[in-house]
């Protein structure tokens, strides 16, 4: 009988479903799709999931927004966050969402195992609750006032099931220390172990003042408390009450943002525990993704997208991104600037550069084919080693989750590879015997380091990876190449090589921050950008994506076109902005205040002839950055000619500053 492989299981969170996902949400998804390839690489059964995590005030409050009921609120979400992660190749094994019977059905299990072990009482709970957005606050803001609509907060006693978490102090500590690897990072563990030792209180777990959650059986109207609800898709997505059968669970590694550590390695192993059922071996907790020192929220319109990225510039560049700019387990900023960058330096004259250079070598000399090699020389050898050792410490990176040094090594044998290129100049050799020999040597070395770069860099360069491989005429798919076989002297002689697919085509940094921006732009606004049909929007930078009309087919009705708030404006100042030639940067007074906007007329208006001009505002779109520029707010204007050039929408008679447009 064959040995069944060694199993891994890989979660990331489930997220939420009041937004869609960013680049930060992108991160956690991202490492969990590259560890699942890289264990897959390394011959394990691999399960990796996902989901969404659909209960609570958030969602009941979203839905009641949106107009239609909590179920379709939450399943067109599901249904978006799910075609998204296809969308970027993020494909996971299992997708739970909380609504499923599966993971319902595991969570009231749960429950049931927790309270016939003893650790689960009926108790009162007395907190400060927000009668508007039907919540218990835990950091009023000051004054108690609730954080999210800033009204006053009431002390409110609610029935609850509590846990009892206190039970658990000793026991936690105990694993801990019994599997000094369960937390990572380290500087995480410190700060658990001290907030255990700290001492715990008893948890609430269920609700009776919110109405869109999983019933406690026989107990309505309590509902479970959205995180005693949302940890158990863990194990529903495996099995939930049959888990054995599956023979995943328990979970290889939990993979978190460091916000929501403590739910995974204090809560969650005390409920497995009281359970009695087995323990995750590992919580890994990764750092944020900041824009300009802040963590990405929508309301403060710093949110980066991963879809205009991913149509812009592929999604390996942006996986590439996200593992090689920050060192996992801390925080980094994002910034367009640097994703263009390193998109440019390394992996278009990286390693697109070394792949287009020597498909075109090989095609040129040898016909499309593998030549054989002839006598090495100490510097063939010597590339050749550099290439070997870098398998064994790339390994050891990725293993060890880090991530930015198993890229840095493999960029390094990369460039090693120019350097003997350069130095060995295989286009400068003749067609004498011993010349063509010297040029098969080399191009066949330089095509087996290429080889191997592919074969451990596929985990998170998918797409590119492929390409390289198939340019080597391999006819097996990279993603079931064993690494624990891979080494040097594998390519075959006289192999037939494949067509050359450009990998990374060198972009012009200004253009693609303004494409990506416009998308982005166009993204989070599609309704205000429709509604303002006819105008060119001013906030992406006009030549860049304008906003499609609608079609007849896709008529908006009014109470689309009242979201969209227009107001006369007044400019009041106006400059250039450096390194941005085609925008502008306004101040104008929309009568209630005076607004920054950043406008993409600068090829065609000069700022000192704007100021004083009337314009109409958009002014209720959530904020955005532009070139680093926060705009406010976007002046309309219509598109004209085929080029898209902007002419500002004014007014023939004199108007009011401040006056809707309706
Ligand atoms: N629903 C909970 C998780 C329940 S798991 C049983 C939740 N959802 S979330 O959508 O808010 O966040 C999910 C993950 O995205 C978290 O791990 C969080 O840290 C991560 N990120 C959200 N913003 C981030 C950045 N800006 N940077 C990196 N990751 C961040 O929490």
């Amino acid at each position: 009988m064959p040995e069944r492989k060694e199993k891994f299981y890989i979660t990331t969170p489930i997220y939420y479903t009041n937004g869609l996902p960013h680049i930060g949400h992108t991160y956690t998804t991202v490492v969990a799709d590259v560890l699942r390839r890289y264990k897959k690489m390394r011959g394990y059964d691999v399960v990796m999931t996902t989901g969404t995590d659909e209960h609570g005030v958030n969602v009941e409050r979203a839905a009641k927004n949106a107009g239609i009921p909590e179920s379709e609120f939450a399943a067109r979400m599901a249904d978006a966050w799910r075609a998204l992660w296809d969308e970027l190749g993020l494909t996971a094994d299992e997708f739970v969402r909380t609504t499923d019977l599966r993971h319902v059905r595991t969570v009231q299990w749960l429950f049931r195992l927790c309270k016939e072990n003893g650790y689960v009482y009926k108790g009162h709970y007395t907190g400060l609750y927000c009668v508007y957005d039907n919540a218990f606050v835990n950091e009023p803001k000051p004054g108690n006032l609730c954080p999210d609509c800033d009204r006053p907060l009431e002390t409110v006693t609610e029935e609850n099931y509590f846990f009892k978490l206190s039970a658990f102090q000793k026991p936690l500590l105990d694993f801990y220390k019994k599997f000094p690897n369960f937390i990572q990072p380290e500087s995480r563990k410190n700060e658990i172990i001290s907030f255990v030792e700290g001492g715990l209180k008893d948890l609430s777990i269920t609700r009776t003042t919110v109405r869109w959650g999983i019933p406690v059986p026989g107990e309505e109207p309590h509902v479970f408390y959205v995180w005693f609800d949302a940890l158990n898709a863990y194990l529903s997505a495996v099995g939930g009450p049959d888990y054995e059968k599956r023979g995943m669970w328990p979970a290889d590694v939990h993979l978190v943002g460091k916000d929501i550590i403590r739910f995974h390695t204090v809560y969650w192993p005390a409920f497995l525990m009281a359970a009695m059922l087995p323990l995750p071996k590992q919580v890994w907790a990764h750092g944020w993704f900041l824009m300009d020192a802040a963590k990405m929220s929508k309301s403060k319109g710093n949110v980066v997208l991963p879809r205009p990225i991913a149509n812009m510039l592929g999604m390996d560049a942006l996986r590439y991104f996200l593992l090689r700019e920050i060192v996992f387990g801390q925080d980094g900023n994002f910034s367009y600037d640097a994703l263009v960058t390193r998109y440019n330096s390394d992996l278009a004259n990286g390693l697109g550069n070394l792949a287009s250079r020597t498909a075109a070598m090989l095609e040129k000399n040898f016909a499309g084919k593998v030549p054989k090699p002839g006598a090495r020389l100490p510097q063939d050898d010597v590339l050749a080693k550099e290439a070997q050792n870098a398998i064994g410490e790339v390994l050891e990176r990725y293993d060890q989750f880090e991530f930015a040094r198993a890229l840095e090594t493999i960029w390094s044998v990369i460039a090693a590879a120019d350097k003997y290129l350069t130095t060995e100049q295989p286009w400068a050799l003749g067609n004498s015997h011993d010349e063509e020999s010297r040029k098969a040597t080399i191009l066949w070395t330089t095509a087996e380091l290429l080889r191997i770069v592919a074969a451990l860099a596929y985990p998170v360069l998918p797409d590119s990876a492929t390409k390289v491989w198939r340019l080597l005429g391999q006819s097996n798919a990279i993603g079931t190449v064993e690494l624990d076989g891979l080494h040097w002297e594998q390519l075959v002689p006289d192999t037939t090589l494949g067509k050359f697919q450009a990998l990374f085509p060198r972009v012009e940094k200004t253009e693609a921050i303004e494409r990506i921006e416009a998308m982005a732009n166009e993204e989070l606004n599609p309704t205000a950008a429709r509604a303002a049909a006819t105008s060119s929007h001013s906030a992406p930078p006009a030549g860049a994506a304008s906003a499609p009309a609608a079609s007849p087919a896709e008529k908006i009705g009014i109470e689309d076109f009242a979201k969209v708030e227009m107001r006369v404006g007044q400019v009041k100042t106006a400059e250039r902005i450096v390194g941005a030639d085609k925008l502008l940067k306004l101040t104008v007074d929309i009568g209630s205040e005076i607004r920054q906007i950043c406008a993409g007329i600068a090829q065609y208006y000069e700022p000192e002839a704007l100021i004083g001009r009337k314009v109409v505002v958009v002014v209720n779109l959530a904020p955005r950055k532009l070139r680093g520029v926060e705009s406010n707010g976007m002046i309309v204007a219509a598109s004209v000619g085929p080029e898209g050039r902007p002419v500002l929408a004014g007014f023939h008679e004199d108007v009011e500053v401040g006056a809707r447009l309706k």
